[in-house]
């Protein structure tokens, strides 16, 4: 067949936000993982769309791990920042990574189109995805093509909305 153009993926956001569960929920059904564990370090993922070949960096979103986000930063085409819809307390520590993601000199003048996951909206007290961008001040980024999509992990709803929003910005 044809083959694919291939993109690299940064997917961010901090510890149990979901990021490996979405990741794996974008594989066919016969390569997803069953159980899900927190990621050590970070795992390099791969899935397809009709159109581009994706190979994800996943990273750990445990504090002890973030340091390593920044490593990758240059090999990432595009950004899927996923957050916990649920996680009200620590919205404020996603913002200050985001904020630290956004001003580093490896991400600062790139056009990067990111992703943004406001994942675990099946629960019941979850934030609306509009109430997910008014507190991470999504509004403020300028530079960079950017989207929202709530999303279940655990169901796979509103994933392929992001992932199709997300190849129409590559070329
Ligand atoms: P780290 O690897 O530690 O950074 O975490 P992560 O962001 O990769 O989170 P992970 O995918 O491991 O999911 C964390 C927990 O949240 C797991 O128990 C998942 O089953 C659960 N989870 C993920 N997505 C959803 C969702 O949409 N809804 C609900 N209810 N639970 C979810
Ligand atoms: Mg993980």
């Amino acid at each position: 067949g044809i083959k694919k153009k291939e993109v690299h993926v940064l997917c961010l956001g901090l510890d149990n936000s979901g990021k490996t569960t979405i990741i794996n929920k974008l594989k066919p059904s016969n390569a997803q993982a069953q159980d899900i564990v927190p990621t050590i370090g970070f795992s390099i993922e791969k899935f397809k769309t009709s159109s581009l070949s994706f190979t994800v960096f996943d990273m750990s979103g445990q504090g002890r791990y973030r340091n390593l986000w920044e490593h990758y930063y240059k090999e990432g085409q595009a950004i899927i920042f996923v957050i916990d819809s649920c996680d009200k307390l620590r919205m404020v520590v996603a913002k200050e990574e985001l904020d630290t993601l956004l001003n580093h000199p490896d991400i600062k003048h790139r056009r990067m189109p990111i992703l943004f996951f406001a994942n675990k909206m099946d629960l019941r007290d979850a934030l609306s995805s509009v109430k997910v961008s008014q507190q991470l001040c999504l509004e403020s980024i300028k530079d960079k093509p950017w989207h929202i999509c709530a999303s279940d992990a655990l169901k796979g709803e509103g994933l392929q909305e992001g992932v199709d929003w997300l190849q129409d910005q590559i070329r």
